[in-house]
């Protein structure tokens, strides 16, 4: 059964069943800043889970275009991809858990042709932290999906420590069986919605990937495990909460969200032990099989990230709102993907120019036909393609000659592979690879730290902070920027080092400032902050910028929370003491105001959470 056909015969199935078939929308998220791309089919209809009426009613399905960037990191195992094909079916407060089970069951069974002697499947904990307890109703709803097929189907717990138990239904907790596009509870920021979910499985044979050599061959055999046995292909999301400051909430409907990936429906239904071996990745690894002198199974890695990264850059840039490598925001994956796509060539001994746009030709073709946008905008795609791989090839040759310089070094600094990776565009599995080469280490931890310092930039650029007020407010604004900047760093006197800038948002009115620290300050705290804010205010302090190469700027130790915004000359702006004795050192593109004593008294209005691990002050200044 080809992917069209199972695409076709999911939402016939559905429409059967009363539901809409609505459009796939954007990769680009629409006057929503949660994530930078739409990553699940749910993520458009927010607003009618929460209530909203949809035009089309309360039964929808579709297929969803998606990318996760999280998964960047995992291509390569031979089911993980950043781009995937989402089916997905909704009830907006209409049927819940009895009607999902059970069709979801019969689609996979009746029409994809499953043997459901291969179904396994997996229901909520529950978790009295949050007040939400296990999935029971699922449970029995399972059992009798499976009694009819005259198969017994027991519920074990714990089988990630205890083995399989025999059993057919098991419970997992947050990190596995609830839902929403942040994740687990603990990851969702307030206002998101989510839920309990119960999963199925498909058992692709114990054989198959507990060989000899595994490195799970020892562990007790479990459906979540990353073995490889047991691969997921359909969730079924009951979205029935909301967190708010205070806890979870109900919300005021029950409604279903399901998502199953149509490349690993196709890989099974089709007899492949990978999804780069299914009609929606084959003929673009054939032809990277063309280009290079390798075959798939002799360099799956390299496969597989080219394969996943030019049909993810393919969609991003043929998207409706499509958008284009760069160093910010979105545009940052496209870089990312394509120049790692390129590197990848490199491991293939693809020589000569550019070759990547050949294969997003064949993503083109592969997928024409299901979205019309990409082959409409395909000449732009491979232009645009090619001229980004056309920039690596020659930054790759710079930041090689940078990289010579780290000769003598024992270990690469986290700054140094940072400065690399923003300035040439090195990834970490290259400076890695150059660094193994000569003996050397890399100290990736350091490395990741910087990097998250990118990731909080990528929400801040999409929340679109500092957007400045009317004009006649705008002394006021700049007045709160520079007091953000003693705020940091009176919270890292008395907080600590760990405290870093996670975002910050500035009204006329107030100044909003989120920092990473995992619990509530005390009442002492907050005023000490507050005090030492003020003190520095009286103190009148001078606010000074100067313009910087950023690895000088960043070897010297400067609060980096926006470095990438900025090119290879960075603005520092530093608040120091009449004595000459650093309150505050920033990267920062300003304005500031010239001296403290201009910002008048500052008041902590509020300190509260704003998503696990993150406090939020909102303060004035009179
Ligand atoms: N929205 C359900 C899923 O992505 O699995």
């Amino acid at each position: 059964m080809d992917s069209k056909e199972i695409r076709k015969k999911y939402l016939e199935f559905y429409r059967e069943k009363g539901h809409a078939v609505i459009p796939s929308s954007s990769l680009i998220p629409e006057k929503d800043s949660t994530l930078l791309f739409v990553n699940s089919g749910m993520f458009p209809l927010v607003p009618y889970l929460m209530g909203e009426t949809h035009p089309e009613g309360k039964r929808l399905c579709n297929a969803q275009k998606c990318f996760r960037t999280d998964d960047i990191e995992e291509v390569g195992d031979m089911r993980h991809t950043t781009f995937f094909e989402m089916l997905g079916n909704w009830s907006l407060g209409d049927y819940f858990k009895k009607e999902q089970l059970n069709w979801i069951f019969q689609f996979l069974t009746e029409k994809v042709g499953l043997s459901p002697e291969r179904l396994y499947v997996t229901v909520y904990r529950g978790n009295p932290e949050i007040g939400v307890e296990k999935d029971s109703e699922s449970v029995e709803i399972w059992k009798g999906i499976f009694g009819k097929e005259g198969i017994e189907a027991k519920d074990v717990d714990f089988a990630e420590r205890n083995g399989m138990q025999e059993g057919r239904i098991f419970y997992y907790p947050d990190g596995e069986n609830w839902w929403s596009r942040t994740g687990s509870p603990d990851k969702m920021p307030i206002g998101e919605i989510g839920g309990p979910d119960s999963e199925v499985f498909y058992d692709m044979g114990e054989d198959l990937r507990r060989h000899e050599n595994s490195p799970w061959k020892d562990s007790p055999c479990h459906i979540n495990c990353d073995c490889g046995r047991f691969i997921e292909i359909a969730n079924s999301v009951f979205i029935e909460f909301v967190k708010k400051e205070d806890g979870f909430h109900k919300l005021p409907q029950k409604n279903v969200d399901f998502g199953g990936g149509l490349e690993r429906l196709a890989m099974i239904a089709q007899g492949k032990e990978s999804v780069f071996e299914c009609d929606l990745f084959l003929p673009i690894i054939r032809k990277i099989e063309q280009i290079s002198s390798y075959k798939y199974r002799q360099k799956i890695r390299s496969f597989e990230v080219i394969a996943d990264h030019v049909k993810a850059a393919t969609f991003i840039i043929g998207d409706e709102k499509g958008v284009l490598p760069s160093n910010k925001g979105q545009g940052y994956f496209v870089r990312r993907l394509i120049r790692r796509a390129a590197r990848h060539g490199k491991q293939l001994e693809i020589a000569g120019g550019s070759w990547l746009s050949k294969v997003a030709k064949e993503v083109v073709e592969i997928y024409g036909e299901a979205y019309p946008e990409i082959k409409k905008n395909s000449s732009f795609v491979c232009e645009s393609i090619e001229k980004e791989e056309t920039l690596f090839y020659k930054t790759l040759e710079k930041g090689l000659k940078e990289f010579e310089k780290l000769k003598k070094e024992k270990v690469i600094t986290g700054q140094a592979a940072a400065f690399l990776y923003q300035t040439y565009g090195f990834p970490i599995e290259l400076t890695e690879e150059l660094a193994d080469e000569r003996g050397q280490a890399v100290d990736k931890k350091a490395f990741y730290r910087e990097m998250e310092k990118h990731k909080d930039l990528s929400r801040e650029l999409s929340a679109g902070v500092f957007k400045s007020g009317l004009a006649d407010k705008e002394e006021k604004t700049v007045k709160f920027h520079t007091a953000t900047h003693l705020l940091l760093a009176a919270l890292r006197q008395v907080l600590g080092e760990s405290v870093i800038q996670k975002g910050s948002n500035i009204t006329s009115e107030r100044l909003r400032f989120d920092f990473s620290y995992d619990r509530k300050l005390t009442k002492e705290e907050i005023e000490e902050v507050e005090k030492m804010v003020n003190k520095a205010i009286k103190k009148d302090m001078k606010v000074e910028k100067k313009e910087m190469p950023l690895k000088e700027a960043m070897d010297s130790g400067v609060l980096a929370s926006f470095e990438e915004k900025y090119p290879s000359r960075v603005l520092v702006y530093s608040i120091t003491d009449r004595k000459g004795n650093v309150f505050s050192n920033e990267i920062c593109s300003g304005p500031h105001v010239g001296k403290t004593s201009e910002l008048g008294a500052f008041k902590i209005t509020k300190e509260e959470a704003s998503s696990s691990g993150v406090r939020r002050i909102k303060a004035v200044l009179n």
